[in-house]
């Protein structure tokens, strides 16, 4: 290990007082998610428990609100709610093999070791490159003086890009995949071992994937940041389903490990929104798999800039395996002690007309449960003026089985690139449609009966985009309870969270 030559905190433009305020009043700005102070934010990487805290690194550009130049923020929480800034913690070393960008990459413990293995992209080469702790709060990396770990992708595989690195232990011997693409074939993870995390052997492709299939997902071209875990009896392999030409998301594979293949037996899209990109996972010291994902701006890049802050980290979410075999998803329970002041209310008949509350908080929890009655369609509409000319509408549709979100109306002053998005939301006879939903100003994260994920950004041009609207659509549902909290409560305010319009 070598220090790092600049080590002495490189200088980058400050946050100033006036971007400060900027960013303080922005209404679009989420509030309890967690970004950085400012500039662009991109991957959760790093994500590790060290000595009972929480870190998050995370790809960011200290020079703007764009993707440039990209190194390793870090931040620390103790309770997966609150976070601390830290100094950054990887910035790419002139003339070395990172010298162009810290991309995304994973952390593990090498006996008592905080080790990050990541992307060094020098010029036109994205190559492994390892660094390793020198202090209990994770500040001050050493990078290997050896870097890069490995010297080139395997030299009998035309590929169309190789980066990303998941990386863990089995039987004394270090694993690792990294993300791949096979010209003309498919996504593909490939997998290496080493005895020291430093000397890595190429084995073989974990699994390939098929370009021209689209069952049970279309899963790309190249698969940016796998993820191979284990998780309840299974193994699951995540990856970030990359393409020149459609947009990009996070598909998941459910399966088995077995003679270090992956046999894939259920799949889907992770989050069928389209916001929530290139997740990562850890295991902490309660055996929970817990899951980021960056969520993307939906504005154009000159907006973003200008804005001086770009994406948000997802809700910190818990894996588990559905009894019919997919990937479940729930936030954790730590999030509650967010909750401020409540309004509740029970036991009312929805139908075609729509039942009301208003001003909700930009900032709030809202859990819902619906019996669904003989309704064909529940429709929820969240930051919806008074009026109805800005809304989004969560729908469930019974007959399909999905939940879907249509931002069509979100805003006045933004086109959302895909207004419609829907997935899957099986439910079983008889049971109800329980939601809950997190507003966070322009980040929603809609949890369906805790087992699916769908994050969706808006841009409510109105201030008075604030209500929520419920409905029934080809006859009647009841709304069994309903919950809302204010999640960033000032202590001095002691109206409700929100009123229904009687
Ligand atoms: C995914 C990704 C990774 C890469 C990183 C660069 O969003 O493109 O493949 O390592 O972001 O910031």
């Amino acid at each position: 290990m070598t220090a790092d030559p600049t080590a002495s905190p490189p200088q980058f433009p400050p946050i100033d007082d006036a971007l400060r305020a900027r960013l303080a009043a922005d209404v679009h700005r989420p509030r309890y998610h967690f970004l950085p102070e400012a500039n662009w934010l991109n991957d959760p990487n790093g994500l590790i428990q060290w000595q009972g805290l929480y870190h998050l690194f995370y790809q960011y550009n200290p020079h703007g609100a764009f993707h440039g130049t990209i190194h390793w923020g870090h931040a620390v929480s103790a309770d997966l709610v609150h976070w601390e800034h830290l100094p950054i913690g990887l910035h790419p070393t002139p003339g070395g093999p990172d010298q162009d960008g810290c991309w995304s990459g994973c952390a593990v413990d090498d006996d008592g070791v905080a080790t990050l293995i990541y992307t060094g992209v020098r010029g036109p080469d994205q190559l492994a490159c390892v660094a390793r702790s020198t202090d209990d709060r994770l500040i001050a990396w050493e990078k290997y003086v050896g870097n890069p770990v490995i010297a080139a992708p395997p030299p009998d595989l035309d590929l169309v890009a190789y980066r990303d690195h998941s990386v863990w232990r089995e039987d004394g011997v270090w694993y690792q995949v990294i993300g791949a693409g096979i010209r003309g074939v498919g996504g593909t993870a490939l997998l290496y071992r080493s005895p020291d995390l430093l000397q890595w052997e190429y084995m073989h492709p974990v699994l390939v994937g098929d370009i021209k299939a689209t069952d049970p997902v279309w899963t790309g071209e190249m698969w940016e940041c796998p993820d191979l875990f284990q998780l309840d009896d299974r193994h699951v392999l995540m990856v970030a389903a990359w393409n020149d030409h459609r947009l990009h998301y996070s598909a998941y594979m459910v399966g088995e490990f077995e003679d270090l293949r992956f046999k894939p037996q259920h799949g889907g899209i992770t989050d069928p929104g389209d916001s929530f990109y290139a997740p990562q996972t850890m295991r902490d010291d309660q055996g929970r798999r817990l899951m980021w994902g960056w969520l993307r701006e939906d504005w154009s890049g000159d907006h973003q800039r200008e804005a001086g802050w770009s994406g948000a980290m997802s809700l910190p979410r818990e894996l588990f395996i559905r009894p019919d075999g997919h990937l479940g998803q729930r936030p954790v329970p730590e999030l509650q002690m967010l909750r401020g002041i409540q309004m509740s209310d029970t036991n009312i008949v929805l139908g075609d007309e729509p039942v009301r509350w208003i001003a909700v908080d930009e900032a709030s929890e809202i859990i819902v449960e619906i019996e669904l009655g003989d309704a064909t369609y529940i429709d929820l509409d969240v930051r919806c003026s008074e009026d109805d000319e800005e809304r989004t509408r969560i729908t469930f549709d019974r007959a399909a089985q999905t939940l879907g979100v249509d931002r069509t109306r979100a805003s006045l002053l933004h086109a959302p690139v895909m207004p419609l998005t829907v997935g899957p939301h099986p439910l079983a006879e008889g049971e109800t449609l329980r939601l809950q939903i997190f507003l966070d100003h322009s980040v929603i994260e809609i949890f369906g009966n805790e087992r699916t994920a769908h994050a969706v950004r808006v841009y409510p041009a109105r201030r008075d985009s604030l209500d929520l609207v419920a409905h029934a659509r080809g006859g009647h549902a009841r709304i069994v309870q309903i919950d809302m909290w204010d999640l960033d409560s000032q202590p001095q305010r002691d109206s409700l969270a929100a009123t229904r319009v009687e």
